[in-house]
């Protein structure tokens, strides 16, 4: 059975003192509560070894926002997969559509990172998402199993089902316009059948695919409810342990 995952996606937020106050608030407010879902807590790379060790880490998996497509060597500011893994993440957000779009992050560094990623014992969570234009010419479904196809395929079975996907509309991102419910589940089920036809159904099955964009409280478990959608990927609404919590406690 696949896993329902809430992770938090910190982006460039918080200084480290702001981190580990909001990551041990998390943890506290988790505390004696019995949630449906594995809670990731995404964080700038400074914070990892912070934030490991502020929380527990039977409830809170720690994971990093990038790392880099390269094992080690002279790439001057980069993090690679083995340092983040080292802190005791246990996750990477790979592919996010602002590294795709600000960072120029392609198919093919991409599937780089994720084969390092793997390599290191980290679960990439794999970021696709059309752009609003793509969206309204309908192209979002062909766009979405590109993204996965050209990263992910090359990956052997027992690689793939280690991977996490996260669809986040690219529209939706920080916008406060979500995907509906029903939009949500057309393409995750879309996803599903992707993979079905490559890995074959119990692959498919297995995969946690989460929603991004948008994702708070009061429309979480409207989303959530949709049997293809196995969580969420929380940008703003995941810097308040308050309205955090309210999206972990969303599933029926
Ligand atoms: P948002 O970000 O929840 O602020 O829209 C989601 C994300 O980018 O992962």
């Amino acid at each position: 059975m696949r896993k329902n995952i809430v992770a938090g996606n910190w982006k460039m937020n918080t200084t480290l003192q702001e981190g580990v106050a909001l990551a041990k608030e998390i943890n506290e407010a988790l505390k004696g509560v019995e949630t449906k879902c594995d809670v990731v807590l995404a964080t700038p790379f400074i914070h990892l070894v912070s934030v490991v060790e502020a929380v527990d880490a039977a409830r809170i998996g720690v994971g990093d926002e990038n790392c880099a497509d390269k094992v080690e060597g002279a790439y001057t500011g980069e993090v690679s997969a083995a340092m983040v893994a080292s802190t005791g993440a246990k996750y990477v957000i790979l592919g996010h559509s602002e590294r795709r779009a600000y960072y120029h992050e392609t198919a093919e560094i991409l599937k780089d990172k994720v084969v390092l990623a793997l390599a290191n014992g980290l679960t990439p969570i794999f970021c696709v998402g059309e752009v609003l234009e793509e969206r309204e010419a309908e192209k979002h479904f062909d766009v979405v199993a590109a993204q996965i196809k050209e990263s992910l395929f090359d990956l052997t079975a027992e690689d793939f089902a280690k991977i996490v996907i996260a669809y986040e509309p690219v529209w939706a991102i920080g916008t406060g316009k979500t995907a509906t419910a029903d939009q949500a589940q057309e393409i995750h089920a879309f996803i599903r059948q992707t993979i079905a036809e490559k890995y074959g159904n119990e692959i498919a099955e297995n995969t946690s695919i989460l929603y991004g964009g948008s994702c708070k409280p009061s429309n979480a478990g409207e989303i959530f409810a949709k049997p293809d959608v196995d969580g969420g990927l929380i940008g703003g609404a995941a810097l308040k342990a308050d309205s955090f919590m309210g999206i972990i406690t969303a599933f029926e």
